[in-house]
């Protein structure tokens, strides 16, 4: 079992290698030795515990430990989401593409935002969707929900994350070494996401999120604002429905993308809104902020009144917040195809 681990770090670093000294290499040539690399049950490619690991273990479907880990559990998987109108995405079929560190700053206290820039012209993700990221020399590998939005991959080859502090390698790799240039790999996965097609109904959206939970749900709501601004400027393509963001974090400093989230807000007044909880707060919140924030948890009526026929709920937080919420929607009758929630465990 050691030994495999020590052939498998080894290989994984010579992959790693591979990748990013040839970006332009065809990653289609390599995938199959990964997947194979990585559907060996043993591998220390698929993180221990990992509460960390690809975050997420959405539509009603948590039978998997650690994702990836076994072919025919993959495949229920795939089956069991059905995910809203929306065709399943076999990580086997995923690219592994080089990327390199293009911007990082602070977000919060606590969480640090990184954009990468992506070499493989074949990757490619939906809103919603996370990366496992491979960072050479680190044979833990994260997995991280992507915040921006597709478009912003299309038009710059870039992608967004924002990642908490832990004492995890990946995030202390992220907070402690990581600087501008660094280079790592990405693949993306996950089965929680909203990627509506051009003649698909009309559905409103309610997102809830705590926490680092936001990161998906912003990629998400990133994506409608998209979709919307494409509508009201072609007269065509898909039609946003209303969007309700419930946000909760501690205070108002780790409520992250706070002014991303007003911006789009007073961007499309009449399609989004949000409502930010804090639940930590000990300082005085700013007059600019005090609108939008409520202090205390999200509760379980202001979720109820959004309830409806056309609406899809996205539930993104720590474990306790995301069973609530979900067993409180299907407790109101919501069926369960339009409750999709992702965890971290
Ligand atoms: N992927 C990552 O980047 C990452 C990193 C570290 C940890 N994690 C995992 O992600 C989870 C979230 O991490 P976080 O530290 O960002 O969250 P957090 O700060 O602990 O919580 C975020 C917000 O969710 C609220 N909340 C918690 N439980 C709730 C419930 N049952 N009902 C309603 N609201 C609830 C909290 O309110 P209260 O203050 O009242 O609890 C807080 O306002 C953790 O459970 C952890 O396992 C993920
Ligand atoms: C919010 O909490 C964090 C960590 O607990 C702290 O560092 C920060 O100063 C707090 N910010 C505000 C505005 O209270």
């Amino acid at each position: 079992m050691s030994s495999l681990l020590l052939l498998f770090s080894s290989s994984c670093s010579l992959l790693l290698l591979l990748f990013l000294s040839a970006p332009c290499l065809k990653v289609l040539v390599l995938i199959p030795t990964l997947e194979q690399l990585i559907s060996s049950k043993e591998t220390a490619l698929t993180s221990e515990k990992g509460r960390w690991m690809s975050s997420c273990y959405p539509c009603h479907v948590q039978i998997f430990s650690p994702p990836y880990s076994d072919s025919k559990k993959l495949i229920y998987h795939l089956k069991g989401c059905q995910g809203l109108g929306n065709k399943g995405s076999s990580p086997f079929t995923s690219v592994v593409s080089a990327a390199k560190v293009c911007g990082a700053a602070a977000e919060s206290p606590s969480v640090k935002r990184l954009h990468l820039l992506v070499a493989d012209k074949d990757f490619s993700f939906k809103a919603g969707q996370w990366v496992d990221f491979f960072i050479p020399g680190v044979s833990v590998v994260g997995g991280f929900s992507i915040c921006s939005s597709p478009r912003l991959l299309k038009q710059e080859r870039m992608i967004e994350l924002a990642v908490k502090y832990a004492n995890h390698p990946p995030a202390l790799w992220i907070h402690n070494q990581c600087t501008l240039d660094s280079e790592v790999a990405v693949r993306v996965g996950g089965e929680f996401f909203f990627d509506p097609q051009p003649a698909d109904a009309s559905r409103n959206l309610v997102l809830i999120a705590g926490g680092v939970g936001i990161n998906p749900l912003l990629s998400i709501l990133r994506h409608a604002a998209d979709l919307h601004r494409d509508r009201v400027n072609k007269g065509s393509g898909y039609e946003v429905g209303t969007i309700k963001l419930f946000y909760s974090a501690k205070n108002t400093s780790e409520l992250l993308f706070k002014q991303n989230i007003l911006d789009l807000v007073n961007e499309f007044p009449e399609k989004i809104a949000c409502s930010l909880h804090v639940t930590k707060q000990t300082t005085q919140i700013s007059a600019e902020l005090q609108p939008y924030i409520t202090e205390g948890r999200i509760t379980e009526k202001e979720i109820r009144d959004h309830i409806s026929k056309e609406t899809l709920f996205y539930i993104c937080g720590p474990p306790p917040m995301t069973d609530f919420f979900s067993k409180q929607l299907e407790n109101s009758h919501v069926p369960k195809e339009h409750i999709c929630f992702e965890k971290w465990w």
